[in-house]
């Protein structure tokens, strides 16, 4: 039985439900997961002797991460290293095969690049457009990375981009680096 540390970053909550979706695949598979925000998980402290695998979660946000996410990696960078680990982001451009691809994904390479903690293993996952839950400013600036990427531009849509399936399948991958 191995044990998981799932510790994601959500403004929205869509982060938040495909790191629960990890977790319950990671215990439906006969083992155990603890599944924290970087907030609490670093206010609260991790007892990372605990953990096998720790898997790293966030969504792009105006093409970049919070800095609560980027403060949680800078901080724990060492602890993350010394685990076998795997980061995810979720966004929705990778809505598109190849945007969903470490290489095709801008956002992915960016983090790559720029973030002092380099994963070793990365995934993208296709997030949600919820136009009637954001602000105004937000549905305007999200139109347009729409129109620039031939997406849904309708202020009513809501449109669950996320392969669920192909999430359980992630989780079990993980499983795998343990
Ligand atoms: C304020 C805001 C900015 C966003 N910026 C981007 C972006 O630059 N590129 C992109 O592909 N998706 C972008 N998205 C889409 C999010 O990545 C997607 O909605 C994700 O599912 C949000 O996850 P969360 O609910 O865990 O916050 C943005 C969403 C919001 C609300």
């Amino acid at each position: 039985m191995k044990s998981v540390l799932v510790v994601y970053q959500s403004r929205g909550g869509h982060t938040a439900r495909i790191a629960r979706r990890i977790g319950e695949t990671v215990v439906a598979e006969g083992n155990q997961a603890d599944v924290m925000d970087v907030i609490e998980a670093d206010r609260e402290g991790v007892d990372w002797d605990k953990y096998d695998l720790v898997i790293v979660g966030a969504p792009v946000l105006y093409g970049t991460y919070t800095k609560h996410f980027m403060h949680f990696v800078t901080k724990y960078k060492a602890q993350l290293d010394a685990k076998p680990h795997s980061f995810f982001n979720v966004s929705v451009v990778a809505r598109t095969p190849f945007k969903a691809t470490p290489e095709g994904n801008r956002y992915m390479q960016k983090f790559l690049q720029k973030s002092p903690w380099t994963p070793r293993d990365v995934k993208c996952i296709a997030g949600k457009v919820d136009y009637p839950n954001w602000s105004w400013l937000d549905t305007k600036m999200i139109q347009m990375i729409m129109k620039m990427t031939k997406g849904p531009t309708d202020p009513t849509t809501v449109i669950d981009y996320t392969d669920w399936e192909d999430v359980k399948s992630y989780a079990r991958y993980c499983l795998t680096l343990a």
